[in-house]
């Protein structure tokens, strides 16, 4: 008696690649970055780190380091914690950072955040930081890295090993992350009312359940979209406020994986250049944002849609469920259930996973090792 039996195959506990296995997991991934750092009265404790409450309470700048994908969570937590803390948060791609000379003062807390913990721009930023006297804390998803040896202070994503290439889990793991810090920072800072952080904390508990709503009912749809625009040579994503480095994450994933063209934007700068390269049946993939709360953003990115369908456009949407607006124009709407705006990317950017996994996955390639790229550069 004889059992076949692939060890590979076992890791990846069912399903066929790592990649589908690890957005699978991106609920637990959030839920188990929020485990631990705040209690039931809705305070957030963070004893893991390491710099002086008075000295977190004097910073009055942040710059985020970071590459590829983890630079796009950082964009999200510059929306974020600049309306929950008020202060400047920058967010710099790290081979930009080291070698421009940076403003960089004792009162500026640098957070680098990187899934791997090596990514050598990354850690050269980290120790360029350092040296010019600014505090660094990393956001990283591997314990005893590089990076996270290297910094002063640590929050670590609990997001698991993340085996493919493209990061997946991470990112949900990086962004919910960064809230907490935010959220953190407005205690510590008395930005924010304590009823404020309480109820944002409960919308963040709830997340976990709302990517796992996207992972059961919009898996097949998003399949079948896949299937229609498998031949399409290039897209555009699209997307405001927190939608855009949404947007950019999303056309990062399919660049990646199924080495379509793809380009992100703001949606704001639609006149200033993308349009010029919509032509008829080009795909173009809109973050909508909720029609609620921010109302005028609503509008303005469904009037691109508008725009851009009057040119011929196939539009794609990722939308909130319900939203007549999106349905009107759009030819297929991948639907997220409702949550406030600025949690919104946790939602959003999952269908975009899975679609440029099944992009990939319809062509024929290797979805967990892309042609030319690597898990983390640890190169110049
Ligand atoms: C490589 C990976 C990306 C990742 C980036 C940053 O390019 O392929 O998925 O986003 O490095 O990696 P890090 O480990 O620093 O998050």
């Amino acid at each position: 008696f004889t059992v076949d039996w692939d060890a590979s195959a076992a890791e990846k506990g069912g399903w066929d690649s790592f990649m589908d296995k690890e957005i699978h997991e991106d609920p637990a991934a959030v839920q188990r970055t929020l485990i631990g750092r705040m209690d039931d009265h809705g305070t957030i404790n963070l004893d893991e780190i390491h710099i002086d409450e008075h000295e977190l309470k004097m910073i009055d700048k942040i710059i985020v380091v970071a590459c590829g994908t983890a630079s796009y969570a950082g964009m999200v937590a510059k929306y974020a914690i600049e309306h929950w803390v008020r202060i400047p948060v920058e967010v710099e791609l790290a081979h930009e950072f080291r070698y421009r000379d940076p403003i960089l003062t004792p009162r500026t807390l640098v957070v680098a955040i990187s899934q791997s913990g090596e990514t050598m721009d990354t850690l050269m930023a980290v120790r360029h930081a350092r040296e010019q006297g600014s505090k660094v804390l990393s956001i990283c998803n591997t314990q005893g890295a590089s990076i996270p040896r290297e910094s002063d202070a640590v929050l670590y994503t609990h997001a698991g090993p993340e085996v493919a290439v493209a990061s997946t889990k991470a990112f949900v793991a990086q962004i919910t992350a960064a809230y907490v810090l935010g959220l953190y920072l407005a205690q510590l800072k008395g930005a924010m009312f304590r009823d404020e952080i309480r109820s944002t904390l409960q919308s963040l508990k709830e997340m976990p359940g709302k990517i796992e709503w996207i992972l059961d009912t919009q898996t097949e749809p998003i399949e079948r979209a896949a299937q229609r625009l498998v031949d399409a040579k290039s897209f555009l994503f699209l997307g405001r406020h927190v939608g855009y480095p949404v947007a950019m994450e999303g056309a990062l994933k399919l660049k990646e994986i199924a080495y379509t063209f793809t380009e992100g934007f703001a949606a704001g700068e639609l006149k200033h250049g993308p349009i010029a390269l919509v032509e008829d049946g080009e795909p173009v993939v809109f973050i909508v944002p909720p029609k609620h709360g921010r109302d005028v953003l609503h509008a303005k990115v469904i009037s691109g849609i508008e725009e851009v369908k009057a040119r011929g456009a196939t539009i794609i949407a990722v939308a909130e469920e319900g939203d007549q607006d999106v349905e009107r124009y759009a030819d297929i709407v991948f639907w997220r259930p409702a949550c406030p705006t600025l949690l919104s990317p946790l939602v959003d950017v999952v269908p975009l996973q899975l679609f440029a996994m099944d992009m990939a996955k319809q062509k024929g390639y290797d979805v967990d090792k892309p042609r030319n790229l690597a898990k983390s550069v640890t190169v110049e």
